[in-house]
């Protein structure tokens, strides 16, 4: 038996204010039936609160589940790319929320393979001995990097929060293997164009603070790394594709995930997906779906989960992991978001200034 990581406890934050197809409708030049062929999204959840506080409360939930409290906590990793601040961090943010004052703390970004990365350093650090509590959580505000001009993007970004507790564990239960990568040579086809110390100091056009995305090359390439991926992670677990229960892959679009079981041969009823809910949530679509699958019983005790995820970078990461015994959370947390003053529309308005006005609601 070696040491590694198991997952004790999960749960999800999601913000309630929803922004479906029809409503985008009203603000640029799409349409339910292209957003629903071309993507799978139904509809995205907007914000009324920074990803700190969605990710504390995703903690609150998680810690519940696996019967700890903040205090037990001593490393808290923070997947984020849309996070409250550079400094400090957004993870020194959710330790102060959550007031888990033994934990160190830090951020990860790894795009929306922020969740999976999180897990392999979590698992690491417990498996070095050092840190016996460890939560990763996976939280995004993405739409405040949306410019609802572009309707290429605005229709396919969400707002949530994931978040697990890893213990140590002698298995046969835990993390049996990652595989985690990077391409940087074609990092800009999916960027922030002006952003951190690179970007111009003077006047610049808003539009480059915003999500700008190849999106075909970003379609083509994560099929083919998420398929790569998780059949090398699978192999250094020294399992096969026949020996998974069920394939958790990052919710960007629901062709991608068709296109990445097919090539897999996985079988579409071992595949989770959420994505009509929440569209593509980066770091949080992971946790949050994961966190789905146990509440909808899809996940047995000693089930082969796999998770598979691509994004900006450009980053991927897979992990091979055996679910212990327990499906079902010990506890529960009375930790909730404070409700929204504001209506889904409202909460958009801070784009619609800063981006430009989109073509409808000019
Ligand atoms: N509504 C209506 N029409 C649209 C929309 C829209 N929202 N967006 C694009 N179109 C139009 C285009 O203008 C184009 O029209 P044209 O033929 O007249 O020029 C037509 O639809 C087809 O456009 P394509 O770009 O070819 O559409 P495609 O089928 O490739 O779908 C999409 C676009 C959904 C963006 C797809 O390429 C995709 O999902 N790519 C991956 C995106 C992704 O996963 N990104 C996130 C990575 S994760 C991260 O790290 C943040």
């Amino acid at each position: 038996m070696t040491l590694t990581a198991e997952i004790t406890g999960w749960g999800k934050c999601m913000p309630p204010n929803v922004l479906s197809n029809h409503d985008l409708e009203q603000i640029v030049d799409t349409s339910d039936e292209w957003i629903t062929t071309r993507t799978g999204i139904k509809e995205r959840r907007i914000s009324h609160v920074e990803a700190s506080e969605l990710a504390a409360v995703a903690c609150h939930r998680a810690l519940a589940a696996a019967g700890k409290t903040p205090e037990d906590v001593d490393l808290l990793l923070v997947a984020t790319c849309s996070g409250d601040s550079i400094i400090p961090s957004t993870a020194s943010v959710v330790q102060k929320h959550l007031q888990a004052w033994n934990a160190a703390a830090m951020d990860l970004n790894a795009a929306c393979s922020g969740f999976v990365y999180g897990l392999e350093v979590g698992t690491n650090m417990i498996k070095s001995g050092a840190y016996k509590t460890v939560l990763v959580v996976g939280t995004e505000k993405l739409h405040h990097l949306i410019d609802f001009t572009d309707r290429t993007t605005c229709v396919l970004f969400g707002d949530g929060a994931g978040a697990v507790v890893l213990e140590p564990t002698e298995g046969p239960a835990g993390v049996l293997a990652s595989d985690l990568g990077m391409d940087g040579s074609v990092g800009h086809i999916l960027e922030v164009p002006v952003d951190g110390t690179a970007g111009d100091r003077g006047p610049i056009d808003p539009r480059l603070s915003g999500i700008s995305m190849e999106g075909q090359e970003v379609f083509r390439r994560a099929v083919t790394k998420m398929g790569e991926s998780s059949a090398l992670a699978l192999e250094k677990a020294g399992l096969s594709l026949e020996d998974v229960d069920l394939l958790i892959p990052h919710q960007a679009n629901i062709r991608i995930i068709d296109a990445t079981a097919r090539r897999l041969g996985v079988d579409e009823s071992k595949v989770y997906v959420n994505i009509h809910s929440y569209g593509n949530t980066s770091a949080a679509t992971i946790p949050v779906a994961l966190t789905e699958a146990l509440e909808e019983g899809r996940i047995q005790p000693g089930d082969i989960v796999v998770f598979t995820a691509f994004g900006g970078g450009l980053t991927w990461a897979s992990s091979v992991v055996r679910w212990g015994d327990r499906v079902t959370p010990l506890g529960e947390s009375d930790v909730e978001l404070p409700p929204p003053d504001r209506d889904t529309m409202e909460l958009l308005q801070p784009n619609f200034d800063f981006f430009g006005r989109p073509e409808k609601q000019a």
